[in-house]
């Protein structure tokens, strides 16, 4: 037995107002056919105006840390039998503003104190990005509690005039909870694999805002500062890098794929799930999708994936689970873990 980083508290959140394909195809021209036949999307969650990626993150934050505090119980005299969280790593590609990060606000409202909090950038591999920093500062002794986030509002960045990025992306947060621990428990993180190429920076971008070409002062170029997809190679990539970091993560961790349980990918798009679960050699009962509900949600995608599919009762104690994302940069990562007991709780805020 090894010193570990080990889930124990999950939430998630989505805003109220629900946005169906009927309603995109009154705006733009597509339709709930296309939608449904090349995504599998039914649906997406978009926020208000003047709600924020931090908003959605203290709403999924508070529930990752009431369902850790439920998890692990209480004493006697009612007091919790938790250690206080001393590390918040929050993925997001659409923080609350440029500059500073987003993760130090998440933390000041959940009332955490003065921890060290820091975003992670890797888009849509974010969640697995910020899972892999924060066990990694676990591990090594920096941070003994950890709140993982991953939270996006895409809504925000898309163009209103772009059918395809908007029929794809919502808006979501979702959150787990880490403790130190050992390798051997339910819920340990039995390892990671993480990749990113460059050269396709490009494929999946926003343009302006950066120091490379600032839309203050001055106009960016028209259109500049939504965010672009090209689709179909986002598609191939999305697909080969999946596998093959599931596929060297397996046999890092001395499965088969027959033997994992359930696989928690990235939701981009139902083909892709597919695809993944072809090169893989997996039945369709091994793959989580919650897409066609929640459409891609970015940094929140697996965590949200990972709610859905235990409320379910799809995602159980004990199942050997993996973990697989890919997303802009390119970046793509995996982790593996055996489900734990987890308890959902009632958040205090
Ligand atoms: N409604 C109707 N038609 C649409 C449409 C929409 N919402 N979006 C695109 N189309 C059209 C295109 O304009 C194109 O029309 P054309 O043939 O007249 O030029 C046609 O559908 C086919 O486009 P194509 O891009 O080849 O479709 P596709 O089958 O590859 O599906 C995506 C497009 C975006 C759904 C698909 O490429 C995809 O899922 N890519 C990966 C996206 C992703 O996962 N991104 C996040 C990664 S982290």
């Amino acid at each position: 037995m090894s010193r570990a980083a080990v889930l124990c508290g999950l939430g998630g959140s989505l805003p109220e107002r629900i946005v169906s394909n009927e309603e995109l195809a009154e705006q733009l021209d597509t339709s709930d056919r296309w939608i449904r036949t090349r995504t599998g999307i039914g649906q997406r969650h978009v926020v208000a105006p003047g709600q924020s990626t931090s908003d959605l993150a203290v709403a999924a934050g508070a529930q990752a840390l009431a369902s850790a505090r439920a998890t692990a119980g209480q004493a006697d005299d009612g007091a919790d039998l938790v250690d206080p969280v001393d590390l918040v790593v929050l993925a997001t590609s659409t923080p609350d503003r440029p500059c500073p990060a987003t993760a130090p606000d998440v933390a000041h409202r959940l009332g955490l104190g003065h921890v060290p909090s820091f975003d992670v950038s890797a888009v849509c591999t974010g969640f697995v990005y910020a899972l892999a920093t924060a066990a990694s500062m676990i591990t090594a002794g920096i941070a003994g509690r950890a709140l993982v986030i991953g939270a996006d509002t895409f809504s925000t960045i898309l163009d209103p005039a772009d059918r395809t990025t908007r029929a794809i992306f919502g808006d979501g947060a979702g959150a787990v909870v880490l403790r130190a621990g050992d390798s051997g428990e339910p819920g340990a993180l039995l390892g990671f694999d993480l990749g990113s190429d460059g050269s396709g920076a490009d494929l999946i971008t926003v343009r302006a805002g950066g120091s490379r070409q600032r839309s203050v002062p001055g106009p960016a170029a028209e259109g500049e500062e939504f965010f672009t997809m090209d689709g179909r190679p986002v598609f191939t990539r999305a697909v080969l890098d999946m596998s093959r970091s599931s596929q060297s993560l397996l046999e890092r961790v001395g499965w088969n794929a027959a033997e994992v349980d359930k696989v928690v990918a990235h939701q981009a798009n139902i083909r892709i799930l597919n695809a993944v679960g072809e090169q893989l050699g997996l039945e369709e009962k091994q793959i989580v999708a919650n897409l066609d509900r929640v459409g891609n949600t970015v940094a929140a995608s697996i965590p949200l994936a990972l709610r859905d599919a235990v409320a379910g009762g799809e995602l159980q104690p004990g199942h050997r689970v993996l973990l697989t994302g890919f997303g802009g940069g390119l970046t793509w990562g995996s982790a593996a873990l055996v489900w734990p007991e987890l308890e959902t709780g009632r958040p205090h805020r």
